[in-house]
């Protein structure tokens, strides 16, 4: 499940957020960077991030003019990030334009072009299933790679999307830490993983965490499955193997 988690990097301080990547390491793999250290630090912490191993998700949200973004979006490939966005309100020939930019350099790069996601709705805002389910069919049938939308909506978009659709969640608040107040749509990390999320996105219930690390160890416990959700049905297992507490078809 290590893999699960991306943490917002949500400082204006080149020191802290590089002090999160380390004290992170070997626990997460993907940064996002948004708009507050983006701004802040400008493109060298993209570098400085990926110079300690980790990749990066450039969440910047991109809504303009197709031409605008299509530029936009070729910047962000040189700069060799795992993910970049866009807001889906924007419409198909910005995201057809991101796609045309990402892949011009990419190929001049002679690499492949980041994944490109789409913003729904912000998880501060309220919203209905629906439009966040409409938004991300449209998001699919325009070429993009996935979506951001809450958890509680995940499932819904999974049925008309498919299973090799990503979805990544912010708005995540595991049960001990505090509600953020900014966020309208929540829901804890594990609810959002077993509802379909490929990631879970989490910002300061690490990042404001007095230890960071062991919040981080915690939400990964919480969404790794128990062993006993083995896939295997009980008589195929070895003798012994899943006979823990609350095991399968074969106690009650
Ligand atoms: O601190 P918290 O976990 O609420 O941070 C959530 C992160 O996810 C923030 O960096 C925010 O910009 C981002 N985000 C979001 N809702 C979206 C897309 C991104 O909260 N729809």
């Amino acid at each position: 499940m290590k893999g699960k988690i991306i943490v917002a990097l949500d400082f204006s301080r080149r020191k802290d957020a590089l002090k999160i990547v380390e004290e992170l390491k070997g626990l997460v793999e993907i940064f996002k960077v948004g708009i507050q250290l983006f701004t802040s630090c400008g493109p060298k912490i993209i570098q400085e991030i990926k110079e300690r191993k980790a990749n990066i998700f450039l969440d910047l949200k991109f809504l303009d003019i197709p031409n605008t973004v299509e530029k936009a979006s070729e910047a962000a490939t040189a700069l060799d990030v795992e993910f970049f966005d866009l807001h889906l309100t924007g419409g198909g020939e910005m995201i057809k334009a991101a796609i045309t930019g990402s892949e011009r350099r990419a190929m001049l790069l002679g690499k492949n072009r980041p994944k490109i996601l789409g913003v729904t709705v912000l998880t501060s805002q309220s919203s209905s299933i629906s439009e966040v389910v409409d938004l991300s069919a449209m998001a699919k049938a325009n070429g993009l790679d996935g979506v951001i939308a809450s958890g509680l909506e995940v499932g819904e978009i999974r049925k008309r999307v498919g299973k090799d659709f990503l979805i990544l969640c912010p708005g995540i608040c595991p049960p001990w830490a505090k509600k953020p107040q900014d966020q309208k749509r929540v829901i804890g990390p594990k609810e959002a993983i077993e509802n379909g999320a490929s990631y879970i996105i989490v910002g300061r219930a690490i990042t404001s965490a007095k230890n960071p690390r062991e919040a981080t160890k915690r939400i990964l416990e919480e969404i790794t499955p128990p062993p006993h959700s083995s896939p295997l049905p009980p008589r195929l297992r070895r003798t012994g193997e899943g006979e823990d507490e609350g095991e399968g078809e074969t106690k009650k």
